[in-house]
């Protein structure tokens, strides 16, 4: 086992930015609720207390059990944990007077200390607390403060304890990572070598340990997940491995042949199987999103089952699930703890498929999937790819679907995502695609009137999809792809560009 860094957390919104952190700096971290501390064994180097939406002096708010951590291994508090430090031990904790919201800048920093060595005087700091600690515990340390607050950075002494009220892990700190490196290397003696290779060695070994001589079958998608989980269980077991890529009719233009061509060029073992027709039959005349969105799902899982079925002893279902759809969250309402359910992907596989789940990505972030991916020469074209939807097109058409709308809407596209890579604008936007309308608008071409339909143009900022804001891109690129669908695509002769952003709206609009 790696060596690791335990983050215990308490709701704070920032808790996943400070585990991704400690994993900039090759370092591997694993978050877990307050309350489920797990085992600590000579591979935990260090904790860290998140910070959290409660305030310390709320009698509901959390009480974690520090007696086998604080003192016994090297223990940063972070905001909530930095208060928690010190109002539990003897100090006092009271409502701030002042705000302390935002940047400040550190009045005071002891160059001599472990934790702040390194950090300037004058050191813009992220504070973000209705609270903050009148007095710290006999024993405790001032090492940084701002000229509002006294104990902004304290050491406990004769211990491996410290804590701070800001944020070290926001950008706006901006000398957070050479505190969080002093304490991480410092102070726990991490040995900062959880890279790209060292994992994919691990993640094979323990996968080949893991499924010995067993068959194991896997969904591509063409995405990045699942094709990276793909290429680690490829080097682990080769052609025990059997991947399974679905045409559903709802990919994109080409998507088939293409995706299934790189894969074969990456060496892996894919059967491509052609069910279009059973999903258009399943949904025809259907034009309630949910009742699209089941139909396409349930097709899918009469497809993989067949398929596996074929497969020879298969005893293991390979799955490109990722960190932040593991995660258990802690509830910062101060209900029980609820785990994340990441989106509203592809329905679960039924019981009776009776196969074992393994998950080679369940402990990485996206951007950590792509690094892997990276380190194994994963093709960029898969790595960089927008994010796609399980159901495809199938939620890009409003209304019934037809194999009609679907080779135009895919022209649609097509045209829409060129010209974006073409224009060097591909990489800047999250996830685009266009929609079908339901609708039809009179038009001229030449001396014709003409009654056709019209499609939407949706492209999108985001970082994880929960959140989106629409891409302002430029009025002649929108006027050069309006041209181009409305001159190329018979059918089509309006086009509209969607400018919401989610919240309210969603990304897709199914
Ligand atoms: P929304 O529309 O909820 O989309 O803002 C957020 C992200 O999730 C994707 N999405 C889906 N992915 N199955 C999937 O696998 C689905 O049913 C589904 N619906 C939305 C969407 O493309 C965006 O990236």
């Amino acid at each position: 086992m790696h060596e690791k860094i335990i983050i215990l957390d308490f709701g704070s919104q920032y808790t996943q930015l400070i585990a991704r952190r400690v994993r900039e700096l090759n370092i591997y971290c694993e978050i877990h609720p307050w309350n489920k501390c797990p085992e600590l064994n000579e591979n935990t180097k260090g904790v860290i207390l998140s910070g959290s939406p409660f305030s310390v002096r709320d009698a509901a708010s959390p009480k974690p059990d520090l007696t086998k951590i604080k003192g016994k291994l090297p223990l940063l508090g972070v905001c909530f944990g930095a208060q928690f430090l010190a109002s539990n031990f003897g100090g006092e904790v009271l409502p701030s007077t002042i705000r302390e919201y935002g940047r400040a800048n550190l009045s005071f920093v002891d160059q001599e200390n472990i934790l702040t060595k390194g950090m300037s005087e004058g050191s813009q700091v992220w504070m973000s607390h209705g609270d903050t600690i009148k007095n710290v515990p006999a024993g405790y340390k001032v090492i940084a403060s701002t000229k509002d607050v006294e104990f902004a950075g304290f050491e406990v002494e004769n211990e491996q304890t410290f804590g701070i009220q800001f944020h070290p892990e926001v950008y706006h700190s901006t000398e957070g990572t050479i505190l969080l490196k002093n304490f991480l290397v410092n102070v726990c003696g991490c040995a900062q070598d959880w890279t790209p290779d060292s994992f994919v060695e691990e993640t094979v070994a323990r996968l080949q340990e893991q499924i010995g001589d067993d068959s194991v079958i896997l969904g591509l998608s063409g995405g990045v997940d699942s094709s990276v989980a793909a290429v680690l269980l490829h080097k682990a077991i080769g052609k025990n491995l059997h991947c399974i890529f679905v045409d559903n009719g709802l990919l994109r233009k080409n998507e088939f042949v293409s995706v299934l061509e790189s894969y074969k060029g990456m060496g892996l073992n894919v059967k491509g199987v052609d069910a279009s027709s059973k999903f258009y039959a399943e949904l025809k005349g259907l034009t309630d999103p949910e009742a699209k969105r089941k139909a396409i799902g349930k097709v899918f899982i009469d497809v993989f089952d067949e398929e596996s079925k074929l497969v020879k002893d298969a005893k293991w279902l390979g799955q490109g699930t990722i960190y932040p759809d593991v995660i258990e969250s802690v509830s910062s309402s101060g209900g029980p703890s609820a785990t994340i359910k990441s989106h509203h992907n592809v329905g679960g596989l039924p019981d009776y498929m009776k196969l074992k789940v393994i998950e080679p990505l369940r402990l990485l972030f996206k951007d950590e999937v792509r690094r892997i991916g990276r380190s194994m020469n994963i093709d960029e074209n898969i790595l960089g790819r927008h994010p796609f939807p399980g159901p495809g097109l199938g939620i890009r058409i409003l209304g019934d679907i037809t194999p009609e709308k679907v080779a135009i809407l895919q022209d649609v596209d097509h045209i829409f995502i060129s010209s974006l890579k073409e224009d060097g604008l591909y990489d800047d936007v999250w996830q685009a695609g266009a929609i079908f309308l339901p609708i039809q608008s009179v038009g001229v071409m030449g001396d014709e009137r003409t009654y056709e339909n019209a499609v939407a143009l949706r492209a999108v900022s985001s970082t994880d999809g929960m959140t989106a804001d629409w891409c302002h891109l430029p009025y002649e690129f929108l006027a050069k792809v309006s041209n181009r669908i409305i001159n190329q695509v018979k059918g089509i002769n309006r086009v509209t560009y969607d400018i919401s952003s989610k919240p309210p709206a969603t990304i897709e609009w199914e």
